[in-house]
């Protein structure tokens, strides 16, 4: 403490080393950080106090902004009606729903390309084949076990289960992109579950420590 306070040596703590009364006072070496670190929360107080209370902030905002991405959550939260009511399990079930719903459609695309391409081309297809076998699931057991778990306060479970969505989807993208490198709308929704799971993974863990 006292080796950190020769770095402010300021003219106030040199005058008032000066002074030499016996009387037992706080050291001025100690006078100087402890003004500082009174001003310091004096300047931190007022501001942590707005952001928490309601100062046209709401959970969806205050929670967005803890995930790494704030936009796509907002958006994602606030398609849903019961968002605007729901606590913060609540938010927690409506982003894995989806993170569910990006899967599905994802999904819906793989096949959508499968049955386009006839005659079949097996070069083009073996990804796509194999990343269908990767959503399928997902799509039919670990999202919907995920969401169910959440509204069993199983989290853990639920962390499993969108943590198995995120490798899945990345799995996916490195398969179809491992080919000409060119993107595809494919790629484009294995990069939405993966940062819709992200938002999803960061709600509850906020969840798990507030427990
Ligand atoms: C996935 O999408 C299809 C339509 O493409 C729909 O029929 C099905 O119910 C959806 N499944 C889930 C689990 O949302």
């Amino acid at each position: 403490m006292v080796w950190s306070c020769k770095f402010f040596s300021s003219p106030i703590t040199q005058y008032t080393r000066k002074q030499t009364e016996p009387i037992m006072r706080i050291p001025p070496p100690l006078l100087f950080p402890l003004s500082l670190l009174l001003l310091l929360l004096l300047l931190l107080l007022p501001t942590s106090h707005s952001s928490s209370s309601s100062n046209g902030e709401d959970l969806i905002d205050q929670t967005c902004k803890l995930t790494p991405f704030y936009d796509l959550c907002q958006s994602s939260l606030r398609s849903s009606p019961s968002s605007s009511s729901s606590d913060l399990r609540g938010l927690a079930q409506i982003m894995a729903g989806s993170v569910l719903d990006g899967a599905n459609r994802t999904l819906g695309q793989i096949q959508q390309l499968l049955d386009r391409s006839s005659p079949a081309d097996p070069a083009a297809d073996q990804p796509l084949a194999y990343c269908a076998e990767l959503y399928i699931p997902v799509v039919k057991y670990s999202l919907p076990q995920a969401i169910d778990a959440l509204s069993k306060g199983r989290l853990g479970f639920a962390v499993y289960g969108i943590t198995d969505t995120m490798n899945e989807a990345g799995d996916c993208n490195k398969k179809i992109s491992s080919g000409d490198g060119s993107s595809s709308p494919v790629s484009d929704g294995n990069m939405l579950v993966m940062d819709l799971a992200a938002v999803a993974l960061s709600i509850i863990k906020v969840l798990q420590k507030s427990l």
